[in-house]
Parts: C-alpha cells; structure tokens; sequence
C-alpha cells in the first residue's frame, strides 16, 4: 500500500481531483491510500463545497483554512501547514495539481523535507513570468520527481529545461521522471459529460441554445482597468449578435464597479443579454459549455473544456499554455484587446469546418498516473 498526500485548494483543482480519487476508489483502493488536504485557498460554497459534493471527491482529511491574502501571507500560511501535515502522515508521494499558490506552497514543503512531489499538469509554460502561475509550475516542476504533463508541447518544455527523458526508475528528485500522458480533465469531462446527459441538474439558463459562455478571472484582466473595459465593451457589442452568459469569479464580480468606466459599467448592469450569474457547479458549467456556440475566456481549464465540447473559444490572454488548441484553429488568442475579440467572433461565424482532433489522451490519465506511481514504489523497494 502506498500513500498519497493531495493537496488542492483552488477550484480547478478540486475538479483534477476528482479524476484521481475517482481512479483510486474504482481500481486502486487496495494499492493506494489518499490523504486530503484542502489549503482553503478557495472557500465560497460555490468554488469549493459544490464540487465535493457533485464530484464525489471524498471530504478533505486536513482543511488549512488559509483563505485570501498577498501571494506571501497566503503562500507562507500553506507552506506552514501543509509541512506539519507531512512529518505527521509521513505519505510516500505528494502530489499537486495545475499550477496555483497552493500547488506551489505543497511542492515548496514537501521538497525541503525529501518527500517525493509528483506534479501533475506539468510542463505547460506561459513564457511570461509576469504570471504568478508561471512562477509556480516552474518552481514546482524543478523540484518534482515524478512529471504528469498533458500535452506534448508540455512534455517537450520539460526536456527543453533540461530534464533527461532516459531516466529510468526508480525515479528520484535528482533522477525525475517525465511523462506525456494527457489530460486529467479530458478524463473528467468524458466521464461527467455523460452523466449530464441525463441528469436533472439545471442551470436557469440550459434551456437557452446559441449563446456565448463567457468566464473572466486572470488577475491582469481583473486588476488593469484597461483591459477590463476593454473585454467588456467587446461583450457588450457581442451581446448585439448573441445573448451571454457570465458565471463570475469572485475575484472579478468584486473588480467590476472599481475598474470599469462608468458609461460601460451602467451597460452592463442593464443589459438584457448579458447574464452575470454567480459561479456555477462542475456539471452546470459542462451543460453551458456543452449548450454554448462559442466560448469565451482567459482561464486554462475553460479553454480546454471549450475545446473538449468542440467549440471554438477565444482567449482573452496574450498567450496560451495550450498551443495546440489554437494551431488546430479551434481556439484564437485575442488578448484584452475589443477589436481583436470582435474580429475573432466574425472569423469563427465564417469558418463552419473548424476541427477538434484528440491531443489530450484517451479519458485515461488518471489511470496511467496511479499505475505508475505503483510500479515507481515497488522499484524503490526492491
Ligand atoms: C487562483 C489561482 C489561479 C487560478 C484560479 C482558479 C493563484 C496565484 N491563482 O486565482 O491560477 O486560475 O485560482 O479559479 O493561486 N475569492 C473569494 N472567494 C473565494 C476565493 C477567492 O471571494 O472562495 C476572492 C478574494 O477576494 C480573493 C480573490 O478572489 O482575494 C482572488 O483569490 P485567489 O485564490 O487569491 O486567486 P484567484 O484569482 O482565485
Ligand atoms: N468552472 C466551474 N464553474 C464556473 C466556472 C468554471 O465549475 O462557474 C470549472 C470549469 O469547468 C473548469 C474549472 O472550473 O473545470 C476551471 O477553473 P478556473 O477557470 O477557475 O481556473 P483555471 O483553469 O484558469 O486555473
């Protein structure tokens, strides 16, 4: 029996979560034990409860609530917390999700007291260290030792930085290992986008067909009052064409009055075509990206699930870590910048033969992932 030590603390990552407790539980229950850490990083019912519940993720065994702060104060208080927890679990692995404050502060405790860090969702890279995330999957990523990364542009970041693909079990900090092996969201989204099929589970809005989904948190959107009222004066004139939907991030609903000029504050607040809801469930928000006719975002998970569902999605973001989505022309990356999302709008009205081939894996990876930390352990032993 080995066992695992998960930390997850933001949304997205109670989400990736599920696709491994639910591999666990389904096929692994007498090889692995997990240990649930929720940092608090995010606390609101609908950014944390809602998925423990309608995922089934088993309830965390450790809760930090740590809740908001600077990047210091909330990484510190992680950090402080999630070492306690390891001296006295003593896990075989910790393992860490995306790319987050609280993915850095586990990998930042874990490393220093020789517990081995298995990332998963690594290698992907930005290329713009002005992100607080680019910062914590590189960091994260140089001290992990064993590397799960979605994509191939992801496995090829890591080798490019310098980690030898010819390492050869059993897999160490200074001997780490890497592999390319999809998407746990991909699994997630196959699993649960079945589910919703037939479930009762509503939003006010599924009955509505050909809208445009919409989520906005990136902290350069939110806190640059340029590119917010940039981003939202392009909804506003997209709103002429098709209704949308808004399920905001807290972050963001909190920004909006302070960052937006009042002329378009005053629009948006009494528009009749644009619904800003509160955040919605996993499988509410599977039903609107399922429903959606084109998706609109700056969030890593959305971009992927947009391309998941096959719609086209417009990246409201300077760069992507998912390359891919945008050479195959399902996705386009417009920035915060209202022409350019207004000229990607009419590109993907044009174009009617977009393609969505399948380069996050085969719904599979959370399998792969338990599997080979398994056979990594058994290696250690022997
Ligand atoms: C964090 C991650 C980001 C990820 C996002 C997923 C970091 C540095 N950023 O960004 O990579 O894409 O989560 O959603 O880790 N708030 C609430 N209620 C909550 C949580 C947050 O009101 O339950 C508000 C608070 O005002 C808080 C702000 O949102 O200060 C930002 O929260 P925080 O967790 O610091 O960063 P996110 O923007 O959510
Ligand atoms: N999500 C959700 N409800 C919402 C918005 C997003 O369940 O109202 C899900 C979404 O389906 C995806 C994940 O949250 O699985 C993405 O998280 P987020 O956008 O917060 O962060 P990121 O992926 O950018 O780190």
């Amino acid at each position: 029996m080995i066992k695992i030590v998960t930390i997850i603390g933001a949304r997205p990552q109670i989400i990736k979560a599920a696709a491994l407790s639910r591999a666990i539980k389904n096929h692994f229950s007498k090889e692995i034990e997990e240990v649930i850490v929720h940092t608090g990083q995010h606390y609101d019912e609908n950014m944390s409860q809602v998925f423990f519940d309608e995922l089934g993720i088993p309830a965390p065994n450790y809760n930090l609530g740590v809740g908001s702060g600077s990047h210091g104060i909330q990484t510190a208080k992680m950090i402080e917390g999630i070492e306690e927890i390891l001296l006295k679990e003593k896990p075989d692995y910790l393992v860490v999700y995306g790319d987050t404050n609280s993915t850095l502060a586990g990998a930042m405790a874990a490393s220093k007291i020789h517990i081995p860090i298995v990332h998963i969702e690594a290698g992907l890279r930005s290329f713009n260290k002005s992100m607080p995330e680019e910062i914590n999957r590189i960091c994260c990523d140089h001290c992990s030792t064993m590397l799960f990364s979605p994509t191939a542009t992801g496995y090829n970041n890591l080798i490019r930085e310098g980690f030898n693909p010819n390492n050869k079990k059993p897999f160490t900090i200074d001997n780490p290992g890497t592999y390319h092996c999809g998407d746990v969201m991909y699994d997630n989204s196959l699993y649960f986008g079945k589910t919703t099929d037939n479930s009762q589970q509503t939003t006010d809005f599924v009955a509505e067909e050909n809208f445009i989904l919409c989520t906005i948190h990136r902290n350069n959107n939110t806190d640059e009052p340029e590119r917010l009222n940039s981003i939202f004066r392009a909804l506003i004139k997209l709103s002429e064409k098709e209704e949308i939907i808004i399920p905001l991030h807290p972050r963001t609903k909190k920004l909006l009055s302070v960052n937006l000029e009042s002329e378009t504050y005053n629009k948006l607040i009494n528009s009749k075509r644009i619904y800003i809801i509160e955040p919605v469930s996993f499988l509410g928000m599977i039903m609107l990206e399922k429903r959606a006719s084109l998706v609109i975002t700056d969030s890593g998970g959305v971009q992927k699930e947009s391309y998941f569902f096959k719609k086209p999605c417009i990246i409201i973001r300077s760069e992507t870590e998912w390359r891919e989505i945008v050479e195959v022309g399902a996705a386009i990356i417009a920035d915060a910048d209202e022409n350019r999302i207004l000229e990607a709008y009419r590109k993907f009205k044009e174009e009617k033969n977009i393609s969505y081939p399948d380069i996050f894996g085969d719904g599979k990876a959370s399998e792969f992932i338990c599997k080979e930390l398994i056979s990594n352990k058994k290696q250690n032993i022997s």
